[in-house]
């Protein structure tokens, strides 16, 4: 079977980790603006929330449960590298309050028959810290792993995602390429294996345009 590990540094780090990283940008803005509007409650909405807690959730695990550790065995010794990624195991910890008081709010929304709460407040708060935190690996842990970790190593993480994407996580790729410019879209789509390209074409894309994550 093909890989992503065409050119293993730029492509499996590109495509599977600041990629999704912009999704979730994209995805808590669109909660943002539905909760400024007042449609905290509407279902489509509630979904898109769910499915993003969801890929969230897979990142941090592939991260904190495969990426991190090897990077830490890389940079043994090396006391400030090691403290980069102590930190960033600590912002992942300290999301997950900040992703309980917007499900809180969410459904304090839903109780109130959608008068709000202090939605907007929480989502803008989770907001703001997970651009501090993806600014972080983007600016520091992640030019780490990429300058220690061998080739073999990220076409282990490759196949990991691609596994995950056959077996569990089908949504991962039109999650990914939802509503990004035709460029982007095409630059993510060709670095993927042609396999994974034909299933997302002919079954993952349709079944995830089919939920209408966001839509009010
Ligand atoms: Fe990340």
């Amino acid at each position: 079977m093909e890989t992503f590990a065409v050119q293993p540094r730029d492509m499996t780090c590109h495509t599977l980790l600041y990629a999704a990283h912009q999704a979730f940008r994209r995805d808590l803005d669109r909660l943002g603006a539905a909760a400024a509007a007042g449609k905290g409650r509407a279902s489509h909405v509630r979904a898109g929330w769910e499915n993003l807690k969801e890929q969230l959730r897979l990142h941090q695990e592939l991260e904190d449960g495969w990426l991190w550790p090897r990077v830490e065995r890389a940079v043994a010794g090396r006391r400030a590298e090691r403290a980069v990624l102590e930190e960033i195991r600590a912002e992942h910890a300290r999301l997950v309050p900040l992703i309980a008081r917007v499900d809180a709010a969410m459904d304090a929304a839903m109780d109130a028959a959608g008068q709000g709460g202090d939605l907007p407040a929480a989502v803008r708060e989770l907001r703001e810290a997970l651009e501090r935190h993806l600014l972080h690996e983007e600016m520091s842990a992640l030019p780490l792993a990429e300058s220690v970790l061998t080739g073999a190593e990220w076409r282990a993480l490759a196949a990991q995602a691609r596994d995950r994407c056959e077996a569990g996580t089908p949504l991962f790729v039109p999650w990914v390429v939802d509503g990004i410019g035709p460029v982007e879209r095409s630059r993510f789509l060709t670095a993927l294996p042609r396999p994974l390209r034909e299933l997302n074409r002919v079954m993952w894309e349709p079944r995830y345009r089919k939920r209408r994550l966001w839509s009010i």
